[in-house]
């Protein structure tokens, strides 16, 4: 039941806290800080490429995820949305895993593109929100999502447990490629244990999320930036929005916008900037300086210090707690459903069943 949620889709994002907290639990030694992932029964260290094969949000999922199989474990990871990668000639060496990511375990054109890989000798890694789908059957690793039951066509919960597993199972895979020292894997095992606490405290400014929903509900275009592993979160947003307000967005690598996209800025279209505070916390600002430079009024989602420091001119800004890098995608998932989310209810669009739009995609 949707309890005291008016949409099931509000309830997936409330639930996010505590269903991260469960799928960390199956993957986290906590006594020991180290990462504990079921056994495959092939050599993880001889592993020689990653290949991510998922759609929509599970795709931008794997996109974050590309990042730390490169980061920590050094291995070659490419990622393609299903209906593509089926239908090209992918190359497929020996040594090759391909992980599969799908909350329903069912997606037609990912399951084509996992038995195609199959049949070409890769290995199977499954992130499965459903323990008895198709996928999970047919991987030889299966790597489930704790999330319970989505109902809202719009993927949320999924998401964020998806990233904990993925976060986990890169972990794994440097340590078995021996990337990964004790040190640096209790280290990312305590920073990834923050996730759910950062979760709630994200979720405190869902009030101030909806006060300033009116300032997108009337836009025809939006666009959301992001850099690194926050440039998927820039895709994610604008899928959500589109899915359930049916108003255009486009995510953009924030260095792409003076290749192109920057000619739509003018007063009418609202820009979301992703800037979590780090490394390209700098980077990702002096494009959103571009953007206002040129008239365009943006949105800045970042913690404290991100905001203090560059949320002068823009019209709104949204303050996040401050978290490690790595746990920043699923901390700013939230801020963009909830967005996504009160746009929709202001707009009064049907949340839950959005037109033309199937929970779980079974054809080709
Ligand atoms: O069940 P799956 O994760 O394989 O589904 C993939 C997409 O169909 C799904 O994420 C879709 O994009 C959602 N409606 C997004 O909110």
């Amino acid at each position: 039941s949707k309890g005291n949620h008016r949409h099931y889709m509000l309830k997936e994002i409330y639930e996010q806290p505590v269903v991260v907290a469960q799928t960390l639990r199956s993957y986290l030694r906590r006594m020991e800080d180290q990462v504990s992932l079921p056994v495959p029964d092939f050599d993880l260290s001889a592993i020689r490429r990653v290949t991510i094969v998922a759609c929509g949000t599970s795709f931008y999922a794997g996109m974050v995820a590309k990042y730390w199989f490169e980061q920590f474990a050094r291995v070659p990871a490419d990622i393609d949305v299903a209906s593509e990668f089926r239908y090209r000639a992918p190359v497929m060496e020996d040594g090759g895993l391909m992980i599969v990511i799908s909350q329903s375990g069912e997606t037609a054109d990912t399951l084509a593109a996992l038995r195609h890989a199959r049949a070409e000798g890769q290995k199977i890694a499954a992130v499965v929100n459903v323990p008895t789908s198709s996928m999970a059957r047919e991987a030889d690793l299966l790597l489930p999502t704790h999330a319970g039951p989505e109902i809202g066509v719009a993927s949320t919960k999924a998401f964020t447990c998806q990233l904990a597993v993925l976060a986990a199972f890169a972990a794994n895979l440097a340590r078995a490629k021996g990337r990964l020292d004790e040190k640096a894997e209790k280290e990312l095992v305590r920073h990834l244990a923050e996730a759910p606490a950062a979760l709630n405290a994200a979720l405190a400014y869902d009030e101030s999320i909806e006060a300033m929903a009116h300032l997108i509900a009337g836009a025809r275009d939006v666009l959301y930036l992001g850099r690194g592993p926050d440039y998927p979160l820039a895709l994610e947003g604008a899928l959500k929005l589109k899915e359930i307000s049916y108003i255009h967005a486009e995510g953009y690598a924030a260095g792409e916008m003076k290749h192109g996209p920057i000619a739509l800025i003018d007063e009418s279209v609202p820009v979301i900037v992703l800037a979590p505070s780090g490394p390209l916390f700098e980077k990702t600002v002096s494009n959103m300086q571009e953007v206002q430079a040129r008239g365009g009024k943006v949105v800045l989602i970042s913690d404290y210090d991100g905001v203090a420091a560059a949320g002068e001119g823009c019209i709104a800004t949204i303050t996040m707690p401050k978290v490690h890098p790595l746990i920043a995608p699923m901390v700013y998932a939230v801020p963009v459903q909830l967005l996504a989310y009160h746009v929709a209810v202001a707009k009064g669009t049907d949340v839950d069943q959005p037109r033309n739009l199937a929970k779980s995609v079974t054809v080709e």
